[in-house]
């Protein structure tokens, strides 16, 4: 029988979790507050948590964190969020810290017991009491231009494609330039083509509706596209758009992001999920003004500067000010250099064929798969030990 741990400091919750479940054949442990939750897990080595966010001594957040901290990816119990506010960034807060579904008081129960068992079949005990990892979330790699002009799109774009092609990831390209988004001029895709804002019109965004929009680039990138128009733009909110990349991130190893200049909080939060932020410049006073400004709003939201890598773009192009001068002016190195190849970037723009695609053996397509294996390499690893397997792919064991 498995043994269930509710994690709820009102006795009202308590009493109809336990009769519930009691009901449908599971045994039930309870915990009032995260300090007695954690002990109970330990001690007690439930199937499935049951954990309310709001709690005393520790929320549900830190008691996640900590589960999944200890478990250290050899085990995974699976946890529900039990939580009262609606708000999609809870629940975006609540799976980072290592839910695997949430739901929404009241709810009902045989919601509760769908869901449960769906985790239950998912991660339930294997043979000898082990329960198995979770398969990781897909990385969210933002690429933020420092001015106009610098390169951001160029950069981002190139970049799925190799990171498909070349290193054979499942990608979505997200053109979050909501208001003059370039994805369909860059591509070549008419204004036909749907995009985010076609998920604003439904009453709920699921992963069927989510598909349909998504238009399948030649290269195997699938594409989310920016509104054809500007006014547009203000149908989405940061949540909604929060949501729809968590989405996303479910379903591919590297959601890679296109994100917009001004930092309101549709940028911020999408700079706050991503994984990896490549602020890509070129070496010029603006750029080098801006750079230090980012970095420093950055850093006053607490956003962690090991996510940040600085990208140089047509770092051979003469500007007056050279390489190691932009170095020392930042006080930091840059993690990536591609040259200037104007040429061969322009004609991928005018032909709307990108050059990781039609050129891949250019240099400046050989310096992109460059920066496709260092994003890579940093997760590669990393997931591969959440996954507990010793398999280089990230999201082994999707279909793709
Ligand atoms: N490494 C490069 N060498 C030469 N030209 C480049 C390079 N990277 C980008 N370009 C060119 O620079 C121009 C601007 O690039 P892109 O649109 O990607 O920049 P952006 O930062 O996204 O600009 P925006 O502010 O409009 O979003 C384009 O014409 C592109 O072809
Ligand atoms: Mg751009």
């Amino acid at each position: 029988m498995t043994k269930i741990l509710v994690v709820d400091d009102e006795a009202n919750v308590q009493r109809l979790l336990q009769y519930t479940l009691k009901q449908a054949g599971y045994t039930v442990s309870v915990a009032g507050d995260g300090q007695e939750a954690l002990k109970l897990w330990s001690s007690e080595s439930p199937g499935l948590i049951l954990l309310d966010v709001s709690l005393p001594k520790l929320d549900g957040y830190a008691v996640a964190e900590r589960i999944r901290a200890d478990e250290g990816g050899k085990n995974h119990v699976p946890i529900i969020m039990l939580t009262s506010e609606k708000e999609v960034e809870q629940k975006v807060r609540g799976l980072r810290a290592g839910a695997d579904d949430y739901l929404v008081k009241p709810f009902h129960q045989a919601e509760l017991l769908a869901r449960m068992r769906g985790l239950l079949s998912r991660f339930g005990p294997q043979e000898g009491g082990a329960t198995r990892a979770r398969p990781p979330l897909g990385k969210m790699i933002a690429f933020y231009g420092a001015k106009g002009g610098v390169g951001a799109t160029t950069i981002a774009i190139n970049t799925a494609i190799a990171l498909h092609t070349e290193l054979d990831r499942k990608v979505a390209l997200v053109d979050a330039v909501l208001q003059f988004g370039d994805h369909r001029v860059f591509l070549d895709l008419g204004n036909d083509r749907k995009s985010v804002t076609d998920l604003m019109n439904a009453p709920q965004v699921d992963a069927e509706l989510l598909k349909s929009v998504l238009v399948k680039h030649d290269s195997g990138v699938d594409l989310l596209l920016a509104p054809t128009s500007p006014e547009e733009a203000d149908l989405i909110t940061p949540e909604n758009l929060a949501s729809v990349l968590l989405m996303l991130r479910s379903m591919y190893d590297y959601v890679i992001v296109d994100t917009d200049k001004r930092l309101g909080d549709l940028v911020l939060s999408i700079l706050d999920h991503a994984d990896e932020v490549h602020i890509v410049m070129t070496a010029d006073l603006s750029c080098l003004k801006n750079v230090r400004l980012v970095l420093e709003a950055l850093r006053k939201t607490g956003f962690d500067p090991k996510r940040l890598k600085l990208a140089l773009n047509r770092s051979n192009a003469f500007t007056g000010i050279s390489v190691g001068a932009a170095e020392s002016a930042l006080k930091r190195e840059f993690e990536t250099k591609i040259t200037n190849e104007y040429r061969v970037a322009i004609s991928a723009q005018n032909t709307g064929s990108p050059f990781s695609y039609s050129k891949p053996d250019a240099p400046l397509s050989r310096e992109i798969v460059e920066l496709a294996h260092a994003i890579d390499a940093s997760f590669a690893p990393q997931v591969a030990a959440v996954a507990g397997v010793p398999a280089p792919r990230i999201g082994a064991g999707r279909g793709r």
